[in-house]
């Protein structure tokens, strides 16, 4: 039997398949490269000994999806993907609805055709918007501000109702903010364009792409006037995955929603000097204004995903930046970096 990873080149998409083989499971693993690179297969394939299958499936296509059911032994689904960038969403508002919630839609069928019960979904803590107290646990009420968000919010509604018609065991993981690459710098992330968030835009300064950070917002009400949220290594991220896969395979039944953080929050500036002591020189940034939409303080309840999953993050702002800037240094241009000469 294996395991379904749609999106599975992509950033949390290709740690999960990682933490996977380590859990000793078959993967099968499907991408359309929309926003990712076959470099990214091969670099897994290296990770673990060539033993993945892979396919170049846009999982909007419900023939191809069915193909995947029809040709591989798959007994649980992880759903990575979708399209992701907030401020693209806004500009783009059907496209991110036709391609996020027809993929998730068009999996789902596929499981419930082929008896397949056992799903993974990948939420995001920005169903939580501007929370009313920190930290976050799961009962707190959801919505969303952007398209890209309003995806992840319909997403969850569409398994939570597919879960009760169909008997769907389904566990919906909210993520914090995951940073960080797997230890050995094979595999991160590798954003189109200029990032978005922060740490890639710190790493791009640090490899001198980029000139300095803009942080935004110096007048947040917190200890440095800076934001806060909750990162998580994203290998911690993935192995709460496969905890998610592990509690389904022991009788986790219905639909679960569960919270992947630390519980710990940090604000802007120390990322940014977590980044020095990673990188080994300061990074230089300035002040600007807030950013529209952002949040001053979030951080995640960790207690459900302890009870229900048994997992808990193990890694701090210190590993995650040096495993990113390991990453991040050995590929100053993502996956297009050359190859070193021998
Ligand atoms: C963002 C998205 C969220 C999405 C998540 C995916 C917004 C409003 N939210 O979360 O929906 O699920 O990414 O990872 O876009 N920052 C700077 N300078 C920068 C970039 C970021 O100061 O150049 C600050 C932000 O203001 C924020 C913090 O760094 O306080 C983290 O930002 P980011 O990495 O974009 O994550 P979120 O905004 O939490």
């Amino acid at each position: 039997m294996a395991v379904l990873v749609t999106g599975g080149a992509g950033y949390i998409g290709s740690h999960t398949v990682v933490a996977l083989h380590e859990s000793g499971r078959r993967v099968v693993v499907v991408d359309d490269f929309s926003n990712s690179s076959p470099a990214a297969v091969d670099a897994l394939q290296r990770l673990v000994g060539g033993s993945l299958v892979f396919a170049p499936v846009d999982v909007t296509d419900p023939d191809a999806v069915d193909r995947l059911f029809v040709d591989h032994d798959i007994d649980a689904v992880i759903h990575f993907a979708a399209f992701k960038a907030v401020a693209e969403s806004t500009e783009q508002p059907l496209r991110y609805y036709r391609n996020n919630l027809d993929a998730t839609v068009t999996v789902t069928e596929a499981m419930v055709a082929h008896g397949v019960r056992r799903m993974v979904f990948s939420s995001s803590a920005t169903v939580y918007g501007e929370p009313e107290r920190v930290p976050v646990d799961e009962t707190f009420p959801t919505g969303a501000t952007n398209p890209y968000g309003w995806t992840k919010f319909v997403g969850e509604q569409i398994l939570r109702d597919a879960s009760a018609a169909h008997g769907l065991d389904v566990v919906l993981l909210r993520y914090f903010n995951p940073v960080g690459a797997h230890p050995s710098g094979e595999i991160g992330e590798d954003p189109a364009g200029i990032p978005n968030n922060l740490v890639p835009y710190v790493m791009q300064v640090a490899v001198g792409r980029l000139d300095h950070l803009r942080v935004f917002g110096g007048d947040y009400d917190t200890h440095d006037g800076t934001a806060i949220r909750d990162y998580i290594h994203v290998v911690d991220l993935a192995e709460g995955h496969v905890a998610a896969l592990d509690a389904l395979d022991a009788g986790l039944t219905g639909c679960e929603v569960v919270n992947l953080g630390t519980g710990v929050g940090s604000t802007v500036l120390e990322v940014v000097e977590a980044a020095g002591r990673a990188v080994g020189h300061a990074i230089p940034y300035e002040i600007v204004d807030r950013r529209p939409g952002d949040v001053e303080r979030i951080w995640a309840d960790v207690r459900r995903a302890e009870s229900v999953l048994g997992w808990r993050a193990t890694r701090g702002l210190d590993e995650m930046l040096a495993d990113h800037w390991r990453w991040q240094r050995t590929h100053p241009q993502g996956y297009a970096t050359p190859a070193p000469v021998a």
